[in-house]
């Protein structure tokens, strides 16, 4: 049987961080509340596109599995805050790079959307479709940000990261995954303002409000991940007791806390970064990924366990079998221009320009799917 090993991993994080005291100086909020409730102290506003950023993380990765561009099959790019919806963002990073002969195709799933992707190039490589696929997790959650709403506003970040996944003889890469989506709470995250559903009706698009009913969403969250980590440890003939190192998606310290006490795997075993950077959606697993790598925290033959949701709700758990190789075979130099503003100033900017879109009808009034 053919396997898809993970060969290379690069991250591309933008250098612009906004602090809690930054938020808290338009937001009713504060560090205290923050950092009690979410774990988080940080996030990055990116000043630049999220195919740049992508672009930067995939040369890192390419680099790291020695691997040339123009031998790249398939490009998946997960994410839920593309640059344009058409063209697809792929085929952007698929001519940066010069990988003339990949396939290139987006994965939205919202926050889960690079395990989504990483299940979609895992399955071609074991078919024999594709035998090289880089897979990309990316988000710029910035410029969709609801700026003045505090109970989002904390939470997001924007990053990147991406790995290689190859075919090989080893029983390496991704052992089983489960997926799901808990599709009558959907309507537990909707940005508004973003869609048909909107722009038929006068709304800018990208001129977003958020709904967002958090502790649904954190029940909903706790609830599929453990279940979702059972059923692939059960599917895989593994115990808690067998896994080295916990990767998951990084929405809330608290979230991850009651996942893996509920899944009987200890915290010492779980790679955080929600501290530094946020929720940044469909990069916090890859993300995470590299700098366990970085850190020395991912061992030769490591058993690791990722577990994730997002809107939708879209929910999951991989279990990944890591190669022999934890040090990458080379670096690129591909790196991001430094930003001119600060984060702060940044989302200031955000910010001005949404309020000079306001002569809008109003996205309260615009109703949806569940509602017509
Ligand atoms: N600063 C200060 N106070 C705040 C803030 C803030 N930033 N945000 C909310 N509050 C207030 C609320 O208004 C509320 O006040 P009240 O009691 O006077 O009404 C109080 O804090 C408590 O609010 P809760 O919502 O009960 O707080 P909770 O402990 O549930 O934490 C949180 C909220 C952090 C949002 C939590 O529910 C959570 O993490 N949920 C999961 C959300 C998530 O991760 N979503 C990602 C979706 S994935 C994707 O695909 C994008």
């Amino acid at each position: 049987m053919t396997h898809a090993a993970i060969t290379g991993w690069g991250k591309c994080m933008p250098s612009a961080v906004l602090t809690n005291a930054d938020l808290s100086t338009f937001l009713d909020t504060n560090d205290e509340w923050i950092v009690s409730r979410t774990g988080m102290k940080e996030r990055r506003v990116s000043h630049v596109s999220a195919i740049e950023m992508a672009v930067v993380a995939s040369k890192q990765a390419l680099a790291c599995a020695g691997v040339d561009a123009a031998d790249v099959d398939l490009i998946v790019y997960g994410s839920c805050s593309s640059d344009e919806l058409v063209p697809n963002s792929a085929s952007g990073v698929q001519t940066a790079l010069g990988a003339t002969r990949a396939a290139s195709m987006d994965v939205n799933t919202a926050c889960t959307s690079f395990l989504y992707s990483l299940s979609t190039a895992t399955a071609m490589i074991r078919t024999g479709v594709v035998k090289t696929a880089l897979v990309i997790g990316v988000e710029i959650i910035s410029p969709f940000m609801d700026w003045d709403n505090r109970n989002v506003a904390v939470l997001f970040g924007d990053g990147c990261a991406a790995v290689v996944v190859q075919a090989s003889d080893k029983e390496e890469g991704v052992l089983g995954e489960q997926l799901g989506c808990l599709a009558d709470a959907r309507q537990t995250l909707r940005v508004r303002g973003m869609g048909t559903a909107y722009t038929n009706r006068g709304v800018t698009s990208g001129d977003t409000e958020w709904d967002f009913d958090g502790p649904e969403i954190f029940k909903r969250a706790v609830n599929g991940m453990v279940q979702a980590s059972q059923a692939v440890m059960k599917k895989c003939g593994v115990t808690p007791d067998d896994i080295d190192l916990v990767v998951p998606h990084q929405a809330n310290l608290r979230i991850i806390e009651a996942v893996v006490n509920r899944s009987g795997v200890p915290m010492d075993k779980v790679m955080l970064t929600v501290e530094r950077y946020g929720n940044m959606s469909a990069a916090t697993v890859p993300v995470a990924l590299a700098e366990a790598l970085e850190e020395g925290r991912m061992k030769p033959g490591a058993l690791v366990l990722l577990p994730a949701f997002g809107a939708g709700l879209t929910v999951c758990a991989h279990l990944v079998r890591w190669g022999d190789r934890v040090t990458p075979l080379g670096v690129s130099d591909a790196a991001l221009s430094k930003p001119k503003k600060s984060a702060l100033e940044m989302v200031q900017d955000i910010r001005a320009r949404k309020s000079r879109d306001a002569s809008h009808p109003g996205l309260q009034g615009v109703t949806f799917i569940e509602q017509m």
